[in-house]
């Protein structure tokens, strides 16, 4: 049966990555149909909202989008479209693999093979009581965690890792000093472990993690945590890996999920030509994983490994002088 998704080409390198990308997945024959729809600076120009009503309604319908990034325009009056979709589809997990692959400018050149299961709802971006003093001295906002949303991502981290073949959960936090909010999560995220014995889990402070993440990342499997903890976390994971040409993220709820980049739109080198398509490759693999489509999830990866391996048409951010194009072109020749 064929499967709509919603595609969103987005900003900036938004189109060239997306069109390399459904290049790729085209020539898998994988029965898929594309369901174009605007949002960001081009829905803007085109229908004078940043992310139209039939955008939000094509999701819903389709229930899975491929999403380019998009660019918030800096300035009050501008709530993140990232953030507002997360939000009005409820996608409460935000999958983050950062895996060693051959050839990146890597610090670590292998042996990272790790995933950020971040909160993705609540916490500090619920961006409410936000409150600067009229003197400009004193600035306030709030977190919330609720025992719900705590549960629901912890238990989604528990089953992934059952359902994958992974090992090991760490719950990240910061309990010892944000007693109320992380204390919650954390006294949450204890008793979903102890429904899960088949899978060793332990407890890291945050402050703690980011050395041992630099020090030794290979101690870590999936890590689960709130959303501030989880956005700072994943790019540094991103960083250990050879950087965001190569991070993907899906944003998982009951009812919809979205796969997207975990990089933005690059207005730096946009139009040239040379941004590299992994990222949103990689995301497209997330979302076949999603679909029930393992194997092809996997043709998908090896092909892109294996593109790496040749030193075939890197672009220029892994070091090579490949294009958008002639990379995702190498890629589909190894599928
Ligand atoms: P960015 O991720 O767009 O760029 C950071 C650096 O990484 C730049 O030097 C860029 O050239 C490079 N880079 C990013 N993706 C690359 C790729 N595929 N290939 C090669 N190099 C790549 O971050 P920045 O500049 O902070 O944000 C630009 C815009 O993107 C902002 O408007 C921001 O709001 C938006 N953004 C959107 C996201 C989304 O839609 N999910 C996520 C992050 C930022
Ligand atoms: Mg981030």
């Amino acid at each position: 049966m064929t499967q709509t998704i919603t595609v969103i080409r987005g900003d900036g390198i938004g189109p060239e990555i997306m069109a390399a990308t459904l290049h790729v997945l085209d020539a898998m024959k994988l029965d898929l149909a594309y369901e174009e729809a605007d949002a960001g600076m081009v829905a803007q120009e085109k229908h004078g909202e940043l992310l139209p009503q039939a955008t939000l309604d094509s999701i819903a319908r389709n229930r899975i989008a491929l999403k380019a990034p998009l660019t918030t325009p800096v300035g009050e009056g501008f709530t993140s479209i990232n953030v507002t979709l997360r939000k009005t589809f409820d996608l409460y997990a935000n999958v983050r693999p950062a895996k060693s692959f051959p050839n990146t400018k890597s610090r670590f050149p292998a042996g990272i093979d790790l995933i950020t299961i971040r909160e993705n709802t609540e916490g500090l971006y619920i961006g409410e009581g936000q409150t600067v003093s009229e003197d400009g001295e004193i600035a306030t906002s709030t977190s919330r965690i609720t025992h719900k949303g705590a549960e629901r991502v912890v238990r989604y981290a528990f089953e992934m890792a059952r359902k994958i073949g992974r090992k090991k959960v760490t719950i990240v936090h910061k309990a010892n000093i944000l007693k109320s909010t992380s204390g919650l999560f954390l006294k949450t995220a204890r008793v979903i472990a102890a429904q899960y014995p088949d899978i060793e889990c332990n407890e890291m402070i945050v402050d703690n993690t980011c050395m041992q993440l630099v020090m030794r990342p290979e101690q870590f499997d999936i890590i689960v945590t709130t959303n501030l903890f989880g956005d700072i976390i994943s790019d540094l994971c991103a960083g250990l890996v050879g950087g965001l040409g190569l991070a993907p993220g899906a944003n998982i709820g009951d009812n919809a999920a979205i796969f997207e980049a975990v990089h933005g739109s690059a207005p730096d080198i946009a139009g040239k030509g040379i941004a590299n398509p992994c990222a949103l490759l990689l995301a497209a693999g997330q979302m076949l994983d999603h679909l029930g489509m393992p194997e092809q999830a996997a043709r998908l990866r090896n092909a892109i490994v294996e593109t790496l391996e040749a030193k075939d048409n890197l672009t220029p951010d892994l070091g090579g002088s490949g294009s958008t194009t002639s990379f995702a072109e190498a890629i589909t020749r190894r599928l």
